[in-house]
């Protein structure tokens, strides 16, 4: 966007020459359009770059399915506001087929997936397990997640009134359970 800028503003010393000022309105008017006809090209060139919207394969075993007991309502919440993001079952929005908007898309799905997948929450070793579990309670407490961003325009995606104490009250009957199954 920074280079856009630059050329357009190249562009605009050249057409409209140092002394601009003098001639007045009807270089304003020119430099407009060039200003206008490099962005539009920019942002046509920007349409090339595509992101990779191929979701990762899962393996069953590895799902937090797997891990801990997960009961419908649960995944009716996740599944809703979450797994976007959390899970390799993204589905990618509209928004993510046009630049620069997919870059954006994508990023949050990406530090979305490194911060906790779903789809390989039982590859993490016990301890953070029940870390993640822990600070996926407080996240939706203090309702940091959903991330607000993501709101905007799915708006089922926002928690409905007792979302966030059922994912507290699971989550900590799960932590327990994982302490439970790792000590017998
Ligand atoms: C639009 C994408 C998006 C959605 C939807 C989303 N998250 Fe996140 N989540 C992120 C990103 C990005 C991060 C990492 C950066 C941050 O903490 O803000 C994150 C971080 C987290 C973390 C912190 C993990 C850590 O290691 O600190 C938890 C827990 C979490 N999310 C839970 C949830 C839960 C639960 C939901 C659904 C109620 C949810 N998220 C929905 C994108 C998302």
């Amino acid at each position: 966007m920074l280079a856009v800028l630059r050329i357009s503003y190249n562009l605009f010393y050249y057409a409209c020459g140092r002394d601009a000022a003098i001639r007045g309105r009807f270089c304003m008017k020119k430099a407009l359009k060039i200003v206008v006809i490099v962005l539009a090209l920019g942002f046509v060139i920007l349409q090339f770059f595509r992101i990779d919207k191929v979701n990762p394969p899962i393996n069953a075993a590895d799902t937090l399915e797997a891990a801990v007991e997960v009961p419908p309502d649960i995944q009716i919440i996740l599944g809703r506001s979450c797994n976007d993001c959390h899970s390799n079952t993204t589905i990618y929005p509209w928004y993510a087929n046009i630049q620069p908007s997919a870059w954006y898309v994508k990023d949050h799905i990406d530090d979305g997936r490194r911060h906790l997948n779903f789809s390989i929450f039982n590859t993490y070793p016990l301890s953070k397990k029940q870390k993640k579990l822990s600070e996926l309670c407080e996240q939706v407490r203090s309702e940091e997640m959903p991330l607000p961003a993501y709101l905007w325009i799915h708006r089922d995606a926002k928690m409905r009134p007792g979302d966030a104490e059922a994912l507290c009250s699971w989550t900590n009957t799960a932590i327990a359970a994982l302490e439970k199954a790792s000590s017998n």
